[in-house]
């Protein structure tokens, strides 16, 4: 017997059951559902057949969290450096060789060779905690020099993506003993065409000068780099040379389109500044917030030593706090508690990283006249930020002295402010926390299959007591190095886990959030949620698969029960919630089939009157492809994504199917203002299907 016989045979049976009262029905479902079984174990042609209930009434319902999907957010694979910080200059200080001399300047390189040009770092710069400058020396004059001259060039992150018609901030300090005639170029990556050019001419830049140029670009290139060249003999020194687009994201310096991707998320939080990176392996590369303040052209930057990459600060502390407030997203700030990878600060020694936790807190959402808030507010942002929760260390529970200084923070930050949720590395999912605290941190990274098992890790979790923060959690190992379907649909089962356990936990973010193409393999981490290069982006099937879940946070939790017996590849969830951008009220119900076999689900509402629904403006939306270790990539950026449809509901119409391997949403438009309205006169009377 054919599938497509048998599909239509169990349609016809279901149909004529699902018209009685719930107990016969569920016990003829089951009844169908051990028979399903059975003849799954002697054949894979037949479908699944489930039952989905979902119980609207009054009571049965829970208030979500309004932050609980979110991002977390990691200098990582260029995520920042090189990516949503659109600077386009990489190693801009030249510090990035290190804070001795001579130092390597790369990516910097020259134009022209040594016998004509020559550059080295040195100690000159005038800025006190980035002291390395570069010291170039010409050697020909005029016509003696190559055509356009010699000089130094900066390759950006692997190309700077230059557009035309856009205009380009570029600011360099300069010294000469004589006078200067240089001419800064953006061209493309060998030289040979010019997209903008400008010339400093001076007489007198002895001492260190500050130089602004407007670049308007005439031609798109998006392997450009920046030059810098004279036919003048003598020395030059360069320092702090920065080029910004000016179109950045409300000119917060944000590159657009991957500033979109994220917002697209509508994440309810961001952490930041990361994981590891807030760890750094060395004490003295972990991400020190006050090191990344005040103007950019004085900030150190530092070695991320971690991910093996410089990163001049540009994007800081306050920067972090900026993009937190711009994506409507609560920040969430870890901050390092005394240890990094290889080395530990013990808590008799602690008080001065205390303190500096403090003052960071202070400068987030301190008075305009504290100290630190002033900082703040001299920085052009005089309202405090929204600084609710800070975490304490990434990772370091297993450190023996991390209790200690835990306790050390977190007492000092609780008397200070104590409305602020502190978050700490110890898992409390199994057992009681023997220290307080407000959240715990967790984070997962396993096969597909072990993640989608994690969709009940909090069902037993105890329901007093902190809350889990799933702060970074990915399918990784086997199941698909660079993201694919596989891994995004176990991961939605483990959020919708996370749904129906969200009195427990009260955040959950994929991590890592960025990966920058061109970074080495051996340097980062793979798979991340959105790729991009200089001038594309395409999200992962995960990162499609979590705007599933971007109407979740704030929304109320409806009960919902699956009758299958494939429960080890079905999970559904079953959320009510107001869309803004219509202000009408959904139903939505997720369902993820991460089996290979089609499965005929049939959804029934209890305390829902049909009548409320308008199928009319109902859709359904699916993730799924052909194979399911497919991936997206640049050539073909959405070949895993959601398709939409209107849900073509008749009234012959009693199920739907959900195709192997797929992530479906059924979004039911209800003619409604108010969940409570919907059933308060008809509390359980009703039961209605699609
Ligand atoms: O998300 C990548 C890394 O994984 C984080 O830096 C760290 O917290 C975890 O081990």
């Amino acid at each position: 017997m054919g599938r497509k016989s048998c599909h239509k045979k169990y349609s016809v049976f279901l149909k004529e059951v699902m018209g009685s009262s719930n107990d016969v029905q569920a016990l003829i479902l089951g009844i169908l559902i051990g028979f399903s079984s059975f003849i799954q174990c002697t054949s894979t042609l037949w479908d699944t057949n489930a039952l989905l209930l979902v119980n609207a009434s009054q009571g049965s319902t829970k208030k979500m969290p309004e932050n609980l999907f979110g991002v977390s957010f990691e200098e990582i694979n260029n995520a920042g450096a090189g990516g949503l910080w659109a600077e386009l200059v990489s190693n801009r200080g030249f510090e990035a060789g290190g804070l001795h001399t001579p130092s390597m300047i790369e990516p910097w390189s020259i134009i022209g060779d040594y016998s004509l040009v020559r550059v080295v770092t040195d100690f000159s710069s005038c800025f006190k905690r980035n002291p390395v400058a570069l010291r170039m020396e010409v050697l020909c004059d005029s016509n003696a020099c190559p055509a356009g001259g010699v000089g130094v060039y900066n390759p950006g992150y692997w190309g700077m993506n230059i557009e035309q018609g856009k205009t380009y901030k570029l600011v360099l300090y300069i010294r000469s003993l004589n006078s200067i005639n240089v001419t800064v170029s953006l061209t493309n990556s060998t030289g040979g065409q010019t997209l903008a050019t400008a010339n400093i001419i001076a007489t007198d830049v002895s001492n260190w000068t500050k130089v602004e140029i407007a670049l308007e670009a005439k031609a798109t290139n998006y392997n450009s780099r920046l030059e810098l060249k004279t036919n003048r003999k003598g020395i030059i020194w360069f320092d702090q040379v920065s080029l910004m687009p000016l179109d950045t994201y409300k000119g917060h310096g944000f590159r657009n389109d991957l500033f979109k991707m994220v917002a697209d998320l509508k994440p309810g939080f961001i952490r930041f500044p990361g994981g590891s990176y807030a760890e750094g392996k060395s004490l003295i590369n972990a991400y020190w917030w006050k090191d990344t303040m005040g103007p950019w052209e004085e900030r150190p930057g530092h070695m991320n030593d971690v991910w093996a990459y410089w990163t001049d600060d540009g994007l800081g502390y306050f920067e972090f706090l900026q993009l937190a407030e711009d994506l409507d997203a609560s920040p969430i700030w870890v901050f390092n508690s005394g240890f990094s990878q290889e080395q530990a600060v013990n808590p008799s020694n602690i008080k001065p990283l205390v303190q500096d936790a403090l003052d960071g807190i202070e400068f987030a959402r301190g008075d305009p006249n504290s100290t630190w808030g002033s900082l703040r507010a001299d920085m052009g942002h005089p309202e405090p930020f929204n600084l609710n929760h800070v975490a304490i260390g990434n990772q370091d529970c297993w450190r023996g002295d991390y209790h200690a200084n835990y306790l050390k923070f977190y007492a000092a930050i609780k008397k200070a402010y104590p409305d602020i949720n502190v978050i700490s590395n110890c898992d409390g999912s199994n057992t009681k926390l023997d220290h307080p605290a407000e959240l715990y941190d967790y984070h997962l990274y396993v096969n597909a299959k072990t993640m989608f098992s994690m969709a009940h890790k909090f069902d037993l979790t105890s329901r007093i007591g902190p809350k889990a923060f799933e702060s970074e959690y990915a399918v990784t190992w086997d199941d698909g190095r660079l993201g694919n379907l596989l891994a995004a649909l176990a991961e939605a089962g483990f959020l919708m886990g996370i749904e129906k356990n969200c009195d427990v936990v009260d955040m959950a973010s994929n991590a890592p959030l960025f990966l920058n193409a061109n970074t080495p393999s051996y340097k980062g981490f793979r798979p991340d949620a959105i790729v991009f290069d200089s001038y594309q982006t395409y999200g992962t099937p995960s990162y499609w698969m979590q705007q599933f879940f971007s109407m979740s946070n704030g929304a109320t939790l409806l009960d919902s029960t699956l009758q299958t017996s494939s429960s080890d590849s079905l999970m559904a969830s079953a959320i009510w919630f107001q869309n803004p951008a219509d202000q009408q009220n959904y139903l939505r119900v997720k369902v993820v089939n991460y089996g290979s076999n089609i499965v005929n689900l049939k959804i029934t509402f209890e305390g829902l009157d049909p009548g409320l629904i308008d199928y009319s403006k109902s859709s359904k939306t699916v993730l799924s492809s052909t194979n399911v270790k497919d991936e997206n990539s640049f050539q073909n950026p959405t070949k895993v994504s959601p398709v939409k449809s209107l849900l073509k509901k008749s009234k012959n119409d009693i199920g739907v199917t959900l195709s192997p391997n797929s992530l479906s949403s059924f979004d039911l438009l209800i003619l409604s203002q108010n969940i409570a309205e919907i059933n308060t006169k008809n509390d359980m009377s009703y039961s209605s299907s699609i």
